[in-house]
């Protein structure tokens, strides 16, 4: 079966780093670039983040491109009451060997698709300035594009505010050109990434095998899951980004509705909130422009997360690495 080639724009942050390794794992995903977005934290930090996570991947050879340092129009708003100073608190990570590309996320992103003989996959699972940003570039480009599958916002639930979440909220103008861009676009929201949760008592499961990997996945589920206790009161961690990801890989794995899906931005109380139809097919006013999924076969999910992390181990291996 042919790869399917992707690029992930992302803001690491522990959920978008347990994304890459699921994305690095798969043997159905060409990862043909990975671009940083502020978000989590500043783009210096998750830029260097996303650099640490494909080293210790052993997957130096995927370029990284720095994107946008703010949202398009408002200022910006970092998440370090869930993610830390560092964005990706908790596990130390070796420093990266390789340096991030010359060219920023959007030329990065622009060159990979001109030169992919496919249309390629954008994955986005921190704010979407910087897919924004590329789409408004380069317009010629968008039928490249075969798909966007983002994780952000939600049908019923908020984070950042009762009706809004993390990712769109952040850069809601930006959210609101890649839901105007008439590609189709499949989007995981806080009704799914909730029961993409792993347990507390699950965390034995990374915990107790060898290697650096099943390590690093230990320590960010650590970390993230003390932020959302603390700021949530959840038993676990929800591995949001993952979502957007697994959907491309096994959307078997998931329940979705098709919808018109945009962004609310004038209203004071609910900026940055997705809005949907979700009423039965022949009463909708609106042309459905994607699909966002409601739920998932969560155990199913857990299972390939620590597939992921057994190839991954498995590769740093055969490259050499001693676990
Ligand atoms: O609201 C959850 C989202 O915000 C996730 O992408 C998380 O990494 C943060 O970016
Ligand atoms: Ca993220």
């Amino acid at each position: 079966m042919n790869k399917i080639p992707v690029i992930i724009d992302c803001d690491p942050g522990h959920d978008d780093a347990i994304a890459l390794i699921t994305a690095l794992a798969s043997d159905r995903l060409d990862v043909l670039g990975i671009t940083a977005a502020a978000g989590n934290q500043t783009v210096d930090k998750t830029e260097k983040n996303a650099r640490k996570i494909l080293e210790i991947c052993a997957r130096t050879d995927i370029p990284v491109a720095k994107g946008r340092t703010a949202p398009l129009l408002q200022s910006l708003h970092v998440a370090r009451d869930i993610h830390g100073e560092s964005g990706m608190d908790g596990p130390v990570l070796p420093e990266p060997t390789f340096e991030p590309a010359k060219e920023p996320a959007e030329e990065l992103i622009a060159r990979l698709v001109e030169e992919c003989e496919t249309p390629v996959t954008l994955i986005i699972t921190g704010t979407c300035t910087n897919i924004a940003v590329f789409l408004l570039a380069y317009p010629h480009l968008h039928r490249k594009i075969a798909r966007i599958s983002l994780m952000g916002g939600g049908a019923f639930l908020g984070n950042r505010t009762p009706l809004a979440e993390f990712n769109i909220w952040a850069d809601p103008e930006a959210a609101r050109i890649v839901m105007d861009s008439q590609i189709p676009l499949e989007v995981y929201g806080l009704d799914v990434t909730h029961k993409a949760l792993i347990y507390q008592e699950e965390f034995e499961l990374f915990r107790k095998e060898e290697g650096a990997i099943f390590q690093l996945v230990a320590g960010l589920l650590d970390f993230f899951s003390a932020s959302y206790l603390n700021e949530r009161k959840m038993n676990g961690g929800p591995i949001h980004d993952a979502c957007a990801v697994m959907g491309v890989i096994y959307p078997e794995l998931f329940t979705y509705r098709e919808t018109h899906i945009s962004v609310e931005l004038e209203s004071r109380e609910s900026r940055g909130a997705l809005t949907m139809d979700l009423r039965p097919k022949e009463k909708r006013e609106k042309q459905a422009n994607g699909k966002i999924a409601l739920d998932v076969d969560r155990d199913k999910f857990l299972q390939l997360l620590l597939e992921s992390c057994k190839i991954l181990t498995a590769e740093r291996r055969k490259k050499g690495y001693d676990s």
